[in-house]
């Protein structure tokens, strides 16, 4: 069955961003020119994705407004000839079917995940957490979606990390199948080093069969007191396989301060506009180091 729907999940505090995330949704920080949430659903658009439900909460209203008409802002642009901005502002709120629906209570990943059941209904959905971007030739979820036509199972986005990171990660115990695809034998929700089976991170993007829903409903507060998707993904594990697919690109984790400076720089380096200002400027910078 073809995947055509994503979740994005968003309804989080962000309080590794405060202050600017006291009003703020964190989804709206943007990389160089455009909030987080938007690079999100670009990359699901380009892999094919039809349907997105964004889990919100209260304070995230800005996101619906970011994807919404703008028809005051646009009558200005049109009547000032800027064509080109006109552009850029008409083809975010066309850029897909942004559909909303709010967690009232923050209980963690997979009940964020589970507030999806009704949108999703029987079909294979894709998960993308907003903090977790991704700059790869091909989307990552599109990697993952060739994964799921590959195997007809659920699929988790994973890459290596340092091993002293483990412990801020759902973590995999993994057996090699072929190339960057791996056969998931367990799956732990932030272990403590001693107890990670190894030191591949589930890193912000999942295509999941619906069943994982039935797991969801039965899955008792685990780490952190939150209902975990993870614990859910080992529930589904007992019926399912499940494969891990080392995905191709560079992750940024922009709910991090250093992580967000990175994308920032990075992308920042590769933006059509500023790009060679940007890398002069760094190396004048660079010298005064
Ligand atoms: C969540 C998941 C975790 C995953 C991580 C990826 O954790 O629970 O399994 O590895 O996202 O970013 P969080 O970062 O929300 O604590």
């Amino acid at each position: 069955m073809k995947v055509k729907k994503a979740i994005i999940p968003a309804a989080g505090y962000g309080t590794r961003f405060l202050p600017a995330t006291k009003s703020m949704p964190k989804e709206m920080l943007t990389i160089v020119d455009k909030p987080a949430i938007q690079i999100i659903v670009e990359e699901a658009v380009a892999a094919g994705i039809e349907d997105i439900l964004i889990i919100t909460g209260r304070g995230k209203d800005m996101i619906q407004d970011h994807f919404d008409n703008t028809p005051e802002l646009e009558a200005v642009l049109e009547k000032q000839g800027k064509a080109e901005l006109l552009k850029i502002v008409q083809d975010v709120s066309n850029l897909a079917n942004v559909h909303y629906v709010r967690q009232k209570e923050a209980l963690g990943l997979g009940h964020a995940v589970l507030c999806a059941k009704t949108f999703v209904g029987n079909e294979p959905f894709v998960v993308m957490l907003g903090d977790d971007i991704v700059d790869s030739d091909i989307p990552c979820t599109k990697q993952l979606i060739d994964a799921f036509e590959t195997y007809q199972c659920s699929v988790v986005g994973v890459q290596p990390v340092d091993w002293s990171q483990v412990d801020k990660y759902g973590i995999v115990d993994v057996e090699e199948i072929k190339d960057r695809d791996l056969r998931v034998r367990g799956l732990v929700e932030k272990p403590a080093l001693e107890e990670a089976p190894s030191n591949y991170a589930i890193l912000g993007r999942y295509v999941l069969t619906p069943e994982i829903f039935d797991k969801l409903q039965n899955t008792k507060p685990g780490k952190n007191g939150e209902i975990q998707l993870t614990d859910a993904l080992r529930g589904l594990l007992e019926d399912q396989g499940i494969v891990a697919h080392n995905f191709e690109g560079t992750r940024y984790d922009t709910g991090d301060k250093l992580g967000y400076l990175k994308a920032t720089v990075e992308m920042g380096l590769r933006h059509s506009e500023v790009k060679d200002r940007f890398r002069d400027y760094l190396k004048t910078l660079g010298e005064s180091l």
